[in-house]
């Protein structure tokens, strides 16, 4: 219940609150206020209508600069006591036009309109330019009028209320999303860059001040790239796209070889290439005998590493004598082995058969004949 509440009140609140004219107060020192500050000027205008509060003494500077000590018409409203108005081409110099009627009041706001067409300078009541005048002066040597001052003295203070009518025109900017617009007096404008790129210059948010001029710089929304990669001694470039999904491919350098880190990167939305940057080594012996194999990790490396050491590794139980000895086979072929039997076995019986034979005659006759 309660937000639903407060979002009528924001609701209905939002639209007045923009609508609502520029609320100035003075004081009682006979100092001029610059409405230039509250986004007032007179540049672009030939008229302009307000409302004031006050004893007495509501004066208005039509200037030509922003600055009460530079040439002014100064009109005086409810002068000498809210018994006088007077328009005048300079502080406090003589009146040129005069006009002796109450118009100010303490308690209640009255209004004025004040225009300035070709040298004329003509001061009325009520909100409709060019009816119910009072004072009018023309001025052969017209000054150029462009800012507004209004001050209050002589035992008065005042408050003043100007109409918000100083608007902006609301800019569009390419790559970037209006937020938010505000146009009118120090309203601000809030933008956005467009997904994928990012504020390279400018500024995002921008306030109209009096000259219907925006504050800041536009906002430039550049597209979001990755940096660019430059080709190295152990690598080259071969193919770069800087742009968000792009790649880029490095191939490693003559003599040097894939060690670890990303031949290919790809561009990442935040405008960094993932992956590390790729590290080749040169070649301690020619490349060719280790062979480029193309990694694209030391993990991959390491994997297929493994994988050949295993391959590599003899398995004892799978070699042709492993078979041999489980399956007692007969082995016909003249190994090393029989051939030493064969050499020892040899020369054992030969030397024997040297040893006995020629005994063996006399062996016989002993057992024929006896005895000698
Ligand atoms: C400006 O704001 C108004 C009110 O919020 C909205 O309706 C309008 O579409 C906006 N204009 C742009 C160009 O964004
Ligand atoms: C390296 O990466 C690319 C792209 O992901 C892939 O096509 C290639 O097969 C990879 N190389 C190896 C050796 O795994
Ligand atoms: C050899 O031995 C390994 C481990 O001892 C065993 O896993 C493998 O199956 C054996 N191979 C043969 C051919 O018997």
């Amino acid at each position: 219940m309660k937000v639903e509440i407060y979002r009528t009140v924001i609701f209905v609140l939002l639209p007045q609150i923009r609508a609502v004219d520029i609320e100035v107060s003075t004081a009682d020192n006979r100092k001029y206020v610059k409405l230039s500050t509250h986004c007032i000027v007179a540049a672009g205008r030939s008229f302009y209508t307000f409302q004031v509060k006050a004893k007495n003494d509501a004066h208005i500077a039509l200037m030509s600069e922003d600055d009460d000590a530079r040439p002014l018409y100064e009109i005086v409203i409810g002068g000498w006591g809210n018994k006088k108005s007077c328009i005048r081409t300079g502080k406090q110099l003589p009146c040129l036009s005069t006009y002796q009627q109450t118009v100010l009041s303490q308690t209640a706001y009255r209004l004025f309109w004040v225009s300035w067409i070709g040298g004329y300078i003509v001061v009325g009541e009520g909100d409709v330019v060019n009816k119910n005048v009072f004072m009018s002066y023309h001025h052969s040597n017209p000054y150029h009028v462009n800012f507004f001052a209004v001050m209050t003295g002589w035992s008065s203070s005042g408050q003043w209320k100007f109409s918000n009518d100083v608007r902006c025109t609301l800019q569009a900017f390419n790559n970037t999303r209006i937020v938010e617009n505000y146009t009118d007096c120090v309203g601000t404008t809030t933008y956005e860059c467009d997904s994928g790129y990012f504020l390279h210059s400018g500024n995002l948010q921008r306030t109209c001040f009096s000259n219907r001029t925006w504050s800041g710089e536009p906002p430039y929304c550049k597209q979001i790239s990755c940096p660019q990669i430059s080709s190295t001694v152990s690598y080259a470039i071969q193919h770069q796209d800087t742009d968000i999904g792009g790649n880029v491919t490095a191939v490693c350098s003559d003599n040097f070889r894939h060690s670890s880190g990303h031949l290919t990167r790809e561009c990442t939305s935040n405008g960094s290439w993932d992956g590390e940057e790729p590290v080749c080594l040169r070649c301690r012996c020619p490349c060719s005998l280790i062979g480029q194999q193309g990694f694209n990790s030391s993990s991959e490396l390491e994997q297929r590493l493994k994988q050949l050491k295993r391959e590599l590794e003899i398995a004892k139980n799978s070699t042709s004598s492993f078979y041999r000895k489980r399956n007692c086979a007969l082995d016909n072929r003249l190994s090393s082995a029989s051939l030493g039997y064969l050499c020892g076995y040899g020369v054992i019986i030969s030397i024997a058969v040297y040893l006995v034979i020629p005994d063996l005659s006399i062996l016989y006759r002993h057992f024929r004949f006896g005895a000698d």
